[in-house]
């Protein structure tokens, strides 16, 4: 449903609401102080992550960005290199955390998208290189991945790159922000990718629609010593059950983001029907639609400046390139808007 000024938001799927069945779990929820362990809620929604992702246990974190620095910062010693795409959330989106929080760096891995072949993961991880080469401490995943249009990442090639890490001693993060749109886009289960991850985490606050919250998931060590770290951080909560009653409705509520998928099909579909070259159809395989300007009559930046004329809000994803997210508050409707601004440009 769009907002109820009228105006249609596809900047992101972080600007979604919470519903009214969110609103009355927050009311309604059990808490207790959890720094002590002591939130029901809290403790039922990682046990049923965990459960869901096929990991131990989970770890619940403010943020996304602090569920992966906590990763990062548990599996890396200070001065090793952190594997990665170059458009990396890790590494262009977090704000320098990993070397201002762990003293890493990265090492890129060149991909048009979120993946790593085999081979150039192979020459990444040399054993036999220099001993003054930057040390690989640890390989990461992004599913879906947010810059190249929310792709979704093949399990297999994930199977393969995780494993050539793996042999070599080297643990594997998955940044599964999105993981659940992957999961429900490829129509398989989170197990494809998490199988072939040594820790992951996936937000509430994204997709799902929850106003916050993320799951750090892995071993049982792990996630006591990520507990430590999250408390070290500033992230230890206390009756926050009433903020993970939130996400519990959210999660329940998975199925629906083939819903959000559909809307990007439509939008990407109608935009490609009137200008052919602004969207590449085989990069909306989940809920964002990327629209380069070359391929509209007047730019992104005119289309951007139509759009907000008409109440509707979207962001760039790169210069001249706009990015449009679907989420629970946009409907069939506001997709159909966006194409009649292009109508009447
Ligand atoms: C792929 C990815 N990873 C991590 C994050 C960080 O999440 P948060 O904004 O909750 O810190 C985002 C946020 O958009 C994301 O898109």
């Amino acid at each position: 449903m769009a907002f109820t000024d009228g105006t249609a938001d596809f900047r992101s799927d972080t600007v979604t609401r919470p519903t009214e069945a969110m609103r009355q779990a927050m009311a309604n929820a059990e808490v207790g102080d959890d720094v002590y362990r002591d939130d029901p809620t809290v403790n039922a929604l990682e046990e049923k992550a965990a459960a869901a992702v096929g990991m131990q246990r989970a770890l619940f974190t403010p943020s996304g960005t602090m569920a992966n620095q906590i990763g990062i910062h548990l599996h890396t010693r200070p001065g090793d290199g952190v594997i990665c795409v170059p458009s990396a959330h890790v590494r262009k989106y977090e704000l320098g955390s990993a070397a201002a929080i762990s003293g890493t760096t990265f090492l890129v891995v060149e991909s048009p998208d979120g993946s790593m072949t085999a081979a150039a993961l192979d020459t990444a991880l040399d054993p036999n290189g220099p001993y003054y080469n930057i040390r690989p401490g640890l390989l990461t995943w992004e599913n879906t991945h947010n810059a190249s249009g929310g792709t979704i990442l093949s399990p297999e090639v994930m199977a393969k790159g995780s494993a050539i890490a793996s042999e070599r001693g080297i643990p594997v993060h998955l940044d599964g922000a999105r993981i659940w749109n992957a999961a429900a886009g490829a129509g398989v289960e989170v197990e494809e990718w998490s199988q072939h991850a040594t820790s992951m985490m996936f937000c509430f606050s994204k997709g799902l629609g929850a106003p916050i919250g993320s799951m750090l998931c892995g071993t049982a060590d792990f996630i006591e010593e990520a507990r430590r770290v999250r408390k070290r951080l500033g992230g230890g909560m206390r009756q926050v059950g009433v903020l993970a009653a939130a996400a519990a409705v959210a999660f329940d509520e998975r199925d629906r983001l083939v819903e959000d998928h559909l809307l990007a099909r439509r939008l990407g579909e109608g935009i490609a029907a009137r200008h052919p070259d602004a969207v590449d159809l085989a990069r909306v395989q989940t809920n964002m639609v990327r629209v380069d300007g070359a391929g509209l009559p007047a730019g992104a930046a005119r289309f951007k400046d139509d759009l907000v004329a008409a109440g509707i809000l979207v962001g760039f994803a790169a210069q001249d390139v706009l990015r449009f997210v679907t989420h629970r508050d946009v409907n069939a409707a506001d997709v159909d808007r966006v194409l009649a601004v292009l109508d009447s440009a």
